[in-house]
């Protein structure tokens, strides 16, 4: 069996197309969607990230401010920078990217952005709504797998799911996405024992390691028909790769996503519904009932 290739980047375009549909409705109501970026210090990656995600938003419509801010900038410093973009009538959706320098805490960083205008879902308000079932917001990376499974009509229904990560903004998250869809999920992670196992009792594989010299997901690991998402992104030989061997992978496999081209291409495409969604709430247009 030969699986097929999800690929990202056509759903992504077609999640583009209906943001730039709503930006337009925006408009005509008065609302020109923006988006605050906050990097803060000098890695290449986070800048390179932080730049794509503007290019995305001025390629659909979407106003950015970019504040990139040095690698010594203070907690007090950043929490006023939030608290100004939060009063900002003009802003809808703000992002401060990680990881953020050693001398900042992450957690009460977040915890500061207004719940409406938190387009990463990542507020204690908009975590506590997701576990709800009844989030607005929901971290992009998610909700983008989730996207891809509606769009190849995969059906979670009474499928055993194993995620291979724990993080906020990945690996719990998706955890009470897919169980709010009637998925039996396990977590695992760096502690967790029988990981092979694990996996060849799923149906469905999500790996968001990122670190290909030390774990590499191969098709022994999988079983015939599974589905893999691969959320990894590592450099092998100075080329992007994801946890996934993928060119084994999608020998046994029913659906894989490749990387680059998969995930990837669908998390930025949801940062822009998500800042627009963001922008209907400063009107009341949005709501979770
Ligand atoms: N760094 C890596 N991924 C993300 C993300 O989705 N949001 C933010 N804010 N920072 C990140």
């Amino acid at each position: 069996m030969t699986g097929q290739k999800i690929d990202g980047i056509t759903v992504a375009n077609s999640v583009k197309e209906l943001v730039r549909a709503s930006v337009s409705e925006l408009k005509k109501d008065g609302v020109e969607p923006c988006l605050a970026t906050i990097l803060i210090g000098d890695d290449p990656a986070s800048a390179s990230y932080v730049t794509s995600k503007q290019k995305d938003c001025a390629e659909v419509g979407i106003i950015t401010k970019d504040h990139r801010l040095p690698q010594e900038f203070s907690q007090m410093e950043l929490d006023s920078l939030i608290d100004l973009l939060n009063n900002d009538k003009t802003v809808h959706g703000i992002l401060v990217q990680l990881p953020l320098p050693k001398q900042l805490d992450e957690f009460s960083t977040t915890t500061r952005i207004s719940p409406i205008k938190d387009v990463d879902g990542l507020t204690p308000y908009n975590v506590g709504l997701l576990a709800s079932g009844r989030a607005i917001l929901k971290p992009c990376t998610p909700s983008g797998i989730m996207e891809l499974f509606d769009y190849y009509g995969i059906d979670l229904s009474g499928k055993n799911v194993v995620i291979i990560n724990r993080s906020n903004l990945v690996g719990k998250p998706l955890y009470h996405l897919m169980l709010e869809k009637n998925a039996t999920v396990t977590t695992c992670h760096s502690k967790t024992k029988n990981l092979k196992d694990l996996c060849l009792g799923a149906d469905i594989v999500v790996t968001a390691v990122g670190n290909r010299a030390k774990f590499t997901l191969t098709a022994d690991m999988i079983r015939e028909g599974a589905v893999v998402i691969d959320v990894g992104t590592s450099r092998v030989n100075g080329k992007l790769a994801g946890d996934a061997d993928y060119d084994g992978i999608i020998k046994k496999a029913s659906y894989a996503t490749p990387v680059p081209g998969g995930v990837g291409p669908m998390t930025r495409a949801m940062l822009l519904r998500n800042t627009v969604t963001a922008a209907s709430i400063s009107k009341g247009f949005a709501t979770n009932r």
